[in-house]
């Protein structure tokens, strides 16, 4: 690996212990002004400095992020669809590379859609975006999205993702948690990171998914709407922390996010 390409993976997964806690607030790319990303200045803004990095896209980047911010950004690159078009998987890539080192990006971030119908451009995409990434020392992160067919996501769907993303050339996979997650990791040979998904029912919950997630060899994180969706976005923000880089049970960060929230300041993340 090129010093730059793994100088700036090294930005986003922490070099003490590999790990992180990325920050997803690209969702707008296809969701539009999503419940509590309406205004992402003011949901990001306090969050930032708990974050490891930012998951973004450029529009948000240059129009709700301070520019003089320190938090390494990942930058969603692919898109050309919604929510309520034909089919999200019909991605294409709408940010070029030069764009991505314009804006001083640690890594790029792509969706591939396995199984569906647009399966081979996605992948092709990936292929591609790896290419021009590698060329200019940037990192990619490979997004296994199912788009509206939640039911998909099992240990045997999601690890052929993940292996195939890798054998692409991908950097990181970004997948979503299920039972037997060990399996998707173990036949994966680059660092799986997890969406949290639609938001949970409790923090504890989340807290949890977090927990097994990291227990079963995920490097961390990339994770939205279980944080900002949250009443208490910041104490959840660092509760996660706490599970990703301390170790934390689930139970313990859970304390940490009631004590946080309560306005206390324990030791812990
Ligand atoms: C989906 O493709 C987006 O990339 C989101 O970044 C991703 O789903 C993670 O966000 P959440 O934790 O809200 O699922």
């Amino acid at each position: 690996m090129d010093w730059g390409l793994q100088n700036r993976l090294s930005r986003i997964l922490k070099p003490d212990d590999d790990r992180t806690v990325m920050l997803a607030a690209d969702h707008g790319y296809f969701l539009g002004p999503t419940n509590r990303l309406e205004d992402p200045r003011s949901t990001l803004e306090p969050l930032l400095r708990y974050a490891d990095a930012i998951m973004v896209t450029r529009g948000v980047l240059r129009n709700c992020v301070a520019a003089t911010t320190d938090v390494p950004v990942v930058l969603r690159v692919s898109g050309g669809t919604s929510v309520v078009g034909s089919d999200l998987a019909h991605e294409t890539i709408t940010t070029s590379i030069d764009d991505a080192v314009r804006l001083n990006a640690s890594a790029v971030a792509l969706s591939v859609f396995v199984g569906s119908k647009y399966e081979h451009e996605t992948l092709a995409n990936l292929g591609m975006l790896v290419d021009q990434g590698v060329a200019a020392g940037m990192p990619v992160l490979a997004v296994t999205a199912v788009g509206k067919e939640l039911e998909k996501r099992d240990a045997r769907y999601l690890a052929l993702c993940c292996r195939i993303v890798a054998e692409l050339g991908a950097h990181v996979a970004k997948t979503y948690f299920c039972e037997e997650f060990e399996q998707v990791v173990a036949g994966c040979p680059i660092p799986v990171v997890i969406a949290g998904g639609l938001k949970l029912e409790t923090e504890l919950d989340v807290l949890q998914l977090a927990y097994r997630a990291v227990q079963a060899g995920a490097a961390g994180v990339d994770m939205g709407r279980n944080i900002w969706q949250s009443d208490d976005p910041v104490p959840m923000i660092r509760a996660v922390r706490a599970v990703v880089h301390e170790n934390a049970t689930a139970e313990d960060a859970h304390e940490l996010f009631l004590e946080l929230k309560q306005g206390g300041h324990p030791q812990l993340a």
